[in-house]
């Protein structure tokens, strides 16, 4: 399946591939994009998955190097993108070439800002390994890394040139980066699409089984779902908001647990909390409130507070977020499953502090 994400970025529009065993097919696009290329990824997907796209490469005759740094999101960093350009000027790559981002969503994040920034900007091409990126980061163009002050605080939008999923890679993913990943699947069908989020509700089994029908079939909606979303706001000034929907909270429990949780796990967890927030408001239904807790469970996700910081802590940190308006954190809310709320013409609002502290206090309370 080929959907073609239309973004008037200056290479033009860019397909995203969706098809089991896209690698083997993966050298006939890259010879128009360079002379080098350059596989980037993790140190754990470098053996399972870098050193078999590596012999592809070189068996279609192109002349390819495999980098792998530490995986993790605190390598997420200037430090590790430095480290990896030096590797690449020492090997002599310079503008002809092509960086493939091979890997999860910090993999796809780092090396995508670093190809947009090496030598002024080189093609990148995106191979998504885990569920996370494969319906989420590696769509849209957003690069970055974190610094001590907060996630994604530097970085850029940068489209690649392809993206190429290939979800028999996710054979090798474990179970918790696998649920980690459907917590977007699921934002996507709240902010968006109620029949895909009951086509989630009814397909746990055979999404936690990697049936590939249903796999394929699930990539495809969020991705149709995101890009959707993002054609429409590429900048990221008003509906492209609506992919934060629980990332306010998610971002802030990443950041004061120093990542405790897996990103998907923070984001479980602030979806409960706004979606808690909507309720509170009158906003949301109770009943639909309950199917979301309940979604979010049958998708194995843990729903647990580390213990060790306070609610003060964590509504300090919600100031932080990128979508903040003059220090008050913004949210975004939605009145039903797939019906986000809208607020003349934007699409997040900033909520009365003593019920953002409430919906935390719920949060802390009830997720022990
Ligand atoms: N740019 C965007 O629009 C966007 C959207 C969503 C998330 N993100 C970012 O993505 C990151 C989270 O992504 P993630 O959950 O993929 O994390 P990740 O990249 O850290 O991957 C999670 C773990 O799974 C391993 N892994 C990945 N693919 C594998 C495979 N096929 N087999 C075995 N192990 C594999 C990785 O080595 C890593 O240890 C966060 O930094 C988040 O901010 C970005």
């Amino acid at each position: 399946m080929k959907l073609k994400v239309s973004i008037p970025a200056f290479r033009g529009p860019y397909e995203v591939e969706i098809r089991y065993g896209a690698l083997q097919w993966l050298p006939q696009y890259l010879p128009s994009l360079a002379s080098r290329f350059a596989i980037i990824t993790d140190d754990r997907i470098a053996s399972l998955h870098g050193e078999s796209l590596k012999q592809t490469l070189s068996t279609a005759g192109l002349r390819v190097d495999l980098f792998a740094f530490p995986n993790g999101e605190n390598n997420k960093t200037r430090e590790t993108k430095e480290k990896l350009e030096n590797q690449l000027f020492e090997k002599g790559f310079g503008r002809d070439t092509c960086v493939i981002a091979l890997g999860g969503g910090v993999v796809t994040d780092l090396v995508g800002f670093l190809a947009a920034t090496y030598c002024r900007g080189v093609p990148l091409v995106i191979v998504p390994t885990s569920l996370m990126g494969m319906v989420d980061a590696s769509i849209g163009g957003k690069t970055g890394v974190n610094v001590p002050f907060g996630k994604n605080m530097i970085g850029c939008l940068y489209q690649p040139n392809k993206t190429v999923i290939d979800p028999s890679l996710l054979k090798t993913l474990s179970k918790r980066e696998f649920s980690s990943g459907t917590v977007e699947m699921i934002k996507h069908g709240l902010i968006a699409d109620r029949d895909y989020f009951e086509f989630l509700e009814k397909s746990v089994k055979s999404l936690l089984a990697l049936q590939p029908e249903t796999v394929e079939k699930a990539i495809s909606e969020s991705i149709r779902i995101k890009k959707e979303i993002v054609e429409e706001d590429i900048n990221d000034q008003g509906k492209r908001h609506l992919l934060n929907f629980g990332h306010t909270v998610g971002h802030a429990l990443e950041k004061v647990s120093h990542f405790a949780f897996s990103h998907g796990e923070a984001v479980a967890i602030g979806i409960l909390a706004e979606s808690h927030l909507a309720m509170q408001m009158g906003l949301l239904k109770t009943m639909d409130f309950d199917r979301i807790q309940k979604i979010l469970t049958k998708y194995e996700l843990p729903l647990k507070m580390p213990k060790g910081f306070s609610i003060q802590t964590v509504f300090d940190a919600l100031s932080a977020d990128k979508k903040a308006l003059k220090g008050k954190a913004r949210f975004v809310l939605i009145n039903g499953l797939g019906s986000p709320c809208t607020y003349e013409g934007t699409y997040c609002t900033t909520v009365d502090d003593a019920v953002v502290k409430s919906a935390l206090q719920w949060m802390f309370d009830a997720l022990r």
